[in-house]
């Protein structure tokens, strides 16, 4: 009988915190490296938001506060989704966590038991299947090829539900891929649920103001009230408002799950930062201005490495619609081989060549359940992001 539990031999480290941290060794040798792997804003918290920090820690809210989140914040989060997503909570409907992550980790511990089936479109965000499998849930991968633009569509949804299916997960825009579902696409998937009743969404809608050319976000519970009885929608502060460090995410869903999930919670990790608390009020209550301003800047940059990447032989980079993420096929290049003779049978050997060669850090797209493809970051500063592409062109260029 080994020391660790059985429970953590069913997941893996998220590979790319392990693209990032490799990257780094690399630096730190001396190496000249450009990370285009990690998954947050370049840019710094907006400055009101910090000076409401400063302010909580100097009138003393440095306590312990209720377990999911102070009554301010909670009241700051209903008007949130009244405001922008015309979705009517009570404060008793919502959860607050350190981090969209603590939420969803929350949700599933809090209602799979083993053997429940999970669905989840790849690509997919890493931690998803590792968050079911920790959970003694079993994920079930349906893959959304570019040709479907990353999408599920009701077809696939249908054919993937069974009796043992809990949730499904729906990330929309989507880490990776960076795909959105209109009206139209979410609607034909809520069609499908409402003929499921026991099947419950989850909706990760982090990259809600990241989108791009005018493109609409929606979300399952807006689409279809009559399944909001039946879903949790998940957001947070880190993507919109620059703030991953601050650790500050939240759910809203029928009491009895809200419930569940802040039991689990008070035998965790308590409340989220009390600090961060405050923060997070002042970033949904305050200016809005840092949205439309970090919008422009990356849909700038999704453009240019969008063109970029699309001049490299045996790549090829749909458009996304939203986040920060652009997820190129590298179809083209399997089974070519590098510059350093490095033989490119897979994309995570596309990945570790374009590293230890070029010095470019991405994520190779099995680590999101769909290739052969790879996951670029584009939250950089443009001139970062010139000279990968100038890189990554190379690298194509010499494989033959
Ligand atoms: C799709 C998706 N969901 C949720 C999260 C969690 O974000 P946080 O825990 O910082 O709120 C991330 C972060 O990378 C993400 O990409």
């Amino acid at each position: 009988m080994g020391f660790l539990s059985s429970r953590l031999s069913r997941i893996k480290p998220s590979p790319t915190i392990a693209m990032t941290g490799r990257a780094a060794d690399l630096r730190a040798q001396g190496r000249s490296i450009i990370g285009l792997s990690a998954g947050e804003p370049d840019f710094d918290t907006p400055a009101h938001i910090c000076e409401a920090a400063k302010a909580a820690i100097d009138a003393g809210h440095t306590r312990y506060t209720a377990v999911d989140g102070t009554p301010s914040l909670k009241r700051a989060i209903c008007d949130k989704f009244a405001r922008e997503n015309g979705l009517e909570y009570a404060p008793s409907q919502i959860t607050v966590g350190t981090g969209g992550k603590q939420i969803l980790f929350n949700a599933l511990m809090a209602t799979l038991d083993e053997g429940d089936e999970v669905i989840i479109p790849a690509p997919y965000w890493v931690s998803y299947p590792d968050m079911v499998l920790l959970a003694g849930g079993s994920p079930v991968i349906v893959e959304c090829d570019q040709h479907q633009g990353f999408r599920l569509t009701p077809e696939d949804l249908e054919g993937a539900i069974t009796p043992r299916t809990k949730w499904l997960i729906l990330n929309s825009p989507s880490n990776p891929s960076g795909a959105g579902y209109d009206h139209a696409a979410m609607q034909a998937l809520t069609d499908v649920l409402l003929r499921h009743p026991r099947v419950w969404v989850l909706a990760d809608d982090i990259y809600e103001h990241l989108v791009f050319d005018g493109f609409e976000f929606v979300t399952p519970a807006q689409v279809e009230p009559r399944l909001k009885d039946r879903v949790l929608t998940m957001n947070g502060v880190s993507k919109a408002y620059a703030m991953t460090g601050w650790r500050i995410g939240y759910g809203a869903a029928p009491e009895a799950l809200i419930g569940a999930m802040a039991k689990l919670q008070s035998q965790s990790t308590s409340n989220p930062c009390s600090i961060s608390q405050y923060a997070a009020e002042a970033a949904l209550t305050g200016p809005q201005d840092y949205i439309g301003e970090s919008r422009a800047a990356f849909q700038r940059r999704r453009d240019l490495v969008v063109a970029g990447l699309n001049a490299c032989p045996g790549i090829d980079c749909p458009v996304p619609q939203g986040a920060f993420y652009v997820y190129p096929s590298i179809a083209g290049l399997i089974g070519k081989t590098s510059a350093a003779r490095t033989m490119l049978a897979d994309d995570e050997a596309f990945a570790n060549a374009l590293l230890d060669e070029s010095g470019v850090a991405v994520v190779f797209g099995a680590a999101f359940g769909l290739s052969p493809h790879f996951r670029i970051s584009y939250a950089t500063g443009d001139a970062h992001l010139v000279e990968a592409i100038g890189r990554i062109r190379q690298f194509c260029e010499s494989c033959n």
